[in-house]
This record gives structure tokens, sequence and C-alpha cells, in this order.
């Protein structure tokens, strides 16, 4: 006889989910009545303001492929209780090296295993978690958002070399996943935010708003409003985009 009780929610797997736009994200879902497995290296904070958070929260470092592939039974054990449908995975977590004060680290001083890293976590990581859950997501019809980032497409004065080869390369593999996850009725997007208020930026971030139209930074809300939308059958026609989250600052 299962022991596991049954649960009718919707249900998100979202990866760095402690801070940033992940925290925002997890609130807007949690707000909407999904169920939210948030996945980070730390442990849940006892001050997170969602209820149910602990039980639904799994500590991992997706920097270690063989703990993530830990992570991915753990999750796909979680998803029996809601007859393993997953309705979407967000790939939120990234790391972002600086040099010294915040500055660009370049492509001529990176050291290797940085590089092997920021690739790990930013790029391997969502493709290992995808492929893990793709059942889940095919039982669901669920969306999987990638978490981009407008360095992809440029050279930025803060983001370093490995980090926008790895969101570039993230975007790249967005459009693939599309054409390959499709035909099971899982829609893959990705998101590419800007100038985003949160811990990531380095000093200096607010020089750069003259060049952003709306002449503002983002918040963290307005990223998880558009995760929100990709996850929701608002959008159940967009596949393989990159949706632009940066007040203008692309044009
Ligand atoms: N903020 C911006 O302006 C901006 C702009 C463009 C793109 N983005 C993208 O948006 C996403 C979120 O950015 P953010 O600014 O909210 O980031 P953040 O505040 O730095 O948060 C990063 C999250 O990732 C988790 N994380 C980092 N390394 C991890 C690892 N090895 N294993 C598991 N979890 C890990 C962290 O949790 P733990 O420390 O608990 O592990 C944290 O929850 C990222 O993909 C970032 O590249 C942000």
């Amino acid at each position: 006889m299962s022991q596991i009780q049954s649960d009718e929610r919707k249900t998100i797997v979202l990866t760095g989910a402690s801070r940033g736009i992940g925290h925002a994200t997890v609130k807007r879902f949690s707000r909407e009545g999904w169920r939210v497995i948030t996945c980070s290296r730390q442990e849940f904070a006892d001050n997170c303001p969602w209820p149910a958070g602990p039980e639904d929260h799994i500590r991992v470092d997706l920097s270690d492929q063989e703990d993530v592939g830990y992570a991915v039974s753990e999750i796909r054990q979680r998803l029996q209780a809601n007859g393993s449908r997953l309705h979407a995975l967000v790939n939120n977590a990234a790391i972002s090296p600086k040099v010294e004060g915040g500055g660009r680290m370049d492509s001529i001083k990176t050291p290797m295993h940085l590089w092997r890293d920021v690739f790990q976590v930013n790029f391997f990581a969502p493709i290992m978690l995808a492929r893990g859950l793709f059942k889940e997501l095919q039982t669901g019809k669920g969306s999987i958002v990638n978490v981009t980032s407008i360095v992809g497409s440029r050279v930025h004065p803060f983001a370093g070399t490995a980090y926008a080869t790895s969101k570039a390369a993230l975007n790249s593999l967005t459009r693939e996943m599309a054409a390959d996850f499709g035909p099971a009725g899982i829609r893959v997007n990705a998101i590419a935010p800007g100038e985003i208020e949160t811990a990531i930026l380095s000093p200096g971030t607010e020089d750069m708003i003259d060049d952003i139209p709306l002449r503002r930074l983002g918040q963290t809300s307005e990223v998880a409003d558009v995760i929100y939308f990709l996850c929701s059958d608002q959008s159940s026609y967009v596949n393989g985009s990159e949706l632009h989250i940066n007040g203008g600052q692309h044009v």
C-alpha cells in the first residue's frame, strides 16, 4: 500500500530559489497556488515566507554532476505525490565570477577550473535536470524556462566571459531543446534579464541606467511575472523563444 499523500496542485521545480529572481519566482508561483520544489546549495531558511518550504526544498550543488544526479532522483521521488506530473522546470541558478571589486573576468585571465564550474552550473545542470525529468514534464505537459542574460549577446562591462558565453550557449540550447522536447508537448523558452536589482550586480551598475530606455533597473518581481507567463496556459503556443526583460536595453 502506498504511503504517498496525493497532491493536486500544479508543480514547479526551480533552481536558485534562495535569493534574487528565484526568490521572487517562488513567491509568485506560491501565490498562484502552485507547489514549488526549490533547489539550491543552502538549507531552507526558516524565515522564508511560504508554507511547506522545508519539505519541498532540495539541497544540491549544481556544480557537482553527481549531486545533480542525486537531486534528479530525489525530485522524481517527491513528484510521486502528484502522479509524477511536473508542470514547470525553471533553470534559474547561475554563477558569475568577477575579479576583485566586481570587474569583468576576461577570456585571457579566467582560470580553466572557473570556466568548468560556470559551464557546469549555468549550462550543463539545466540540460541534466531537463533530461532527468523528461517523463514527468511530458506527463504534466510542462514548460521549461532557461534563464539566460542580455550579456549572452554582447560584451558587458562587469559580466565575465565564461558567464556570458555560458548564457549564449544556454540560449542556443533552448532552441535545440524546443525542437527536441516539443513533440512530447513540453515547451522550452528562455528569458534574458538585463540589469535587475539583485546581489549579482556589480558596483557601478547604476551608471548604466542612462543606456536603458526605461531609465531604471528592473525588479525581481517583474522577471518572476514573465516566468509565470511562460509557465501558464497564456503562452501555450510560445516555444523556442528568448524574451528580453531589460527595459529596452537591447535596442
Ligand atoms: N540580476 C540580474 O541583473 C541578472 C541579469 C541577467 C541574468 N540574470 C540571471 O538570473 C538568474 C538569477 O540571478 P540572480 O541575480 O537572482 O542571482 P543570485 O541572487 O546570485 O542567486 C543565485 C541563485 O543560484 C543559486 N546557486 C548558485 N550556485 C549554485 C550551485 N552551485 N548549486 C545550486 N544553486 C546555486 C544560489 O543559491 P545558493 O547560494 O543557496 O546555492 C541562488 O539562489 C541567473 O541565471 C542570472 O544569471 C540575472
